[in-house]
């Protein structure tokens, strides 16, 4: 059988699309396809893009270090672009002390655990060996990461090789267990992750997604929640890693999460947006104490066994620099808080439509979660994927969206105009009205 394609799409069942729509051009908020159709990116293409597509000043960068210098790696070497831009996020995340370089979110988090497992041994106290972690949290899709966010319903098939972890559960406002109020239940989840400390002392690292947990149905922590974990990690001497992947760079509306949440990680990973959305470039920062546990003689073989081909990268370094440039220049921060309360103003209107259980926001993120039934809170189910359905029913009123198992994610980029976002919203309103068996 002739094929068209010999694109493999990521998280999708193949047999169920015939043919993907091909985009080839973006500009600002919008995407264009071979046959001129435009699309609202409702998704800031895959969480990432934050000033739209096409910015001029971000190609004018690209070009500007593509000719200069396109690849030179890490080992043994250094680049300007990568020294400027660790000593930049250096000093934008409190507590902070040396960058690691890698690609992509799943990798940056790969080398959060393998630095807090190696910190313990650095240190020769054997037994800190054990991860634990939230239930429902989410870190990218290699095997380390897998272990650590499991979602069932993703990961499963791999369960066999993935390693244990120990898993505390998480405040959902929406599904919160019999007899218990959110706040009861967020102290249930803070006790029972101080007992844990307290009867096993072996766990080496605490493992959470900063402010919210997007991937796992965008569930938004309590207020402290997050702080008092961080101050449970350090009464009992764990180190707290922090997945700002998805969070940071102003998608819950400040720069660095962990910093509005008031908590204080050892390890953090930025990802998506740290390049503006346009080149693959993730850090794995930590603190000096941790960084100083691999300093020693050669031969001590206390350093760091990681390392990738295009860690450091100087285009996307200098990319990224330029993005945070952009962040100051424009007051991105400020911007967002302002835009972010456009979304307030349509609570109403999506909570009474037909299949809308709840709804979730913080910043530039929502998650409308789609029911069959209201009272009884059962989640939308059919034949065809939601996220299948939604998608096509989206393009027909000019928008791009993805859905995460039954919440429809609004994730515009971080720039969009009011115009815009008021468009992305009441366009997704009409699409979710169209839902039926
Ligand atoms: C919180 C979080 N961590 C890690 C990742 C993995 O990032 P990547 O897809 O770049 O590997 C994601 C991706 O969505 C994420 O949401």
């Amino acid at each position: 059988m002739k094929q068209d394609s010999f694109v493999w799409h990521p998280n999708t069942q193949m047999s169920e699309w015939n043919s993907f729509d091909k985009i080839v051009r973006g500009q600002g908020m919008w995407l264009i396809d071979s046959q001129g159709n435009k699309l609202l990116d409702g998704v800031a293409s895959m969480w990432c893009n934050v000033w739209g597509h096409s910015k001029r000043e971000l190609i004018r960068t690209i070009i500007y270090q593509s000719k200069k210098l396109q690849h030179s790696s890490l080992f043994n070497l250094t680049n300007e672009p990568a020294e400027k831009l660790a000593s930049k996020l250096v000093i934008i995340s409190p507590g902070m002390y040396k960058v690691f370089y890698s690609d992509n979110g799943s990798t940056a988090m790969e080398i959060a655990f393998k630095i807090a497992l190696q910190y313990w041994i650095n240190k020769n106290i054997k037994n800190k060996t054990k991860i634990a972690t939230l239930e429902n949290g989410y870190h990218g899709d290699t095997f380390g990461a897998m272990s650590v966010g499991y979602i069932p319903e993703f990961f499963s098939k791999f369960k066999s090789k993935l390693f244990s972890t120990i898993r505390i559960p998480v405040p959902n406002k929406y599904r919160l267990p019999k007899g218990y109020t959110y706040s009861e239940f967020k102290n249930y989840c803070l006790n029972k992750l101080e007992k844990l400390f307290l009867k096993d002392n072996s766990i080496a690292a605490f493992v959470m997604e900063s402010g919210a947990q997007v991937a796992g149905g965008v569930i938004i922590y309590p207020v402290n929640f997050q702080k008092k974990i961080s101050k449970i990690c350090k009464k009992y001497g764990v180190l707290l890693i922090v997945d700002e992947v998805a969070t940071g760079f102003g998608r819950l509306g400040s720069m660095i999460q962990y910093k509005a949440q008031d908590s204080q990680p050892d390890i953090i990973a930025f990802g998506k947006m740290l390049t503006g959305g346009y080149l693959p470039m993730a850090a794995t920062l930590t603190t000096k104490k941790v960084y100083d546990s691999f300093l020693g003689e050669f031969h001590d073989f206390k350093h760091l066994f990681h390392g990738h081909t295009y860690t450091g990268n100087p285009i996307a370094a200098t990319l990224a620099n330029e993005n945070l440039k952009l962040y100051e220049k424009f007051k991105l921060i400020e911007k967002i808080q302002i835009t972010s309360k456009i979304f307030e103003k349509y609570y109403s209107e999506i909570l009474e439509l037909k299949h809308v259980g709840d709804i979730r926001h913080k910043g530039m993120l929502m998650g409308i979660e789609i029911v069959d039934e209201k009272r009884r809170k059962i989640p939308f189910s059919s034949n065809k994927s939601l996220n299948k359905i939604v998608f096509e029913k989206g393009k027909k009123h000019g928008i791009y969206l993805r859905t995460l198992e039954n919440i429809v994610m609004l994730v515009p980029p971080l720039a969009i105009s009011h115009k815009d976002l008021n468009l992305l919203i009441q366009r997704t309103i009409e699409t979710i009205k169209t839902l039926e068996h």
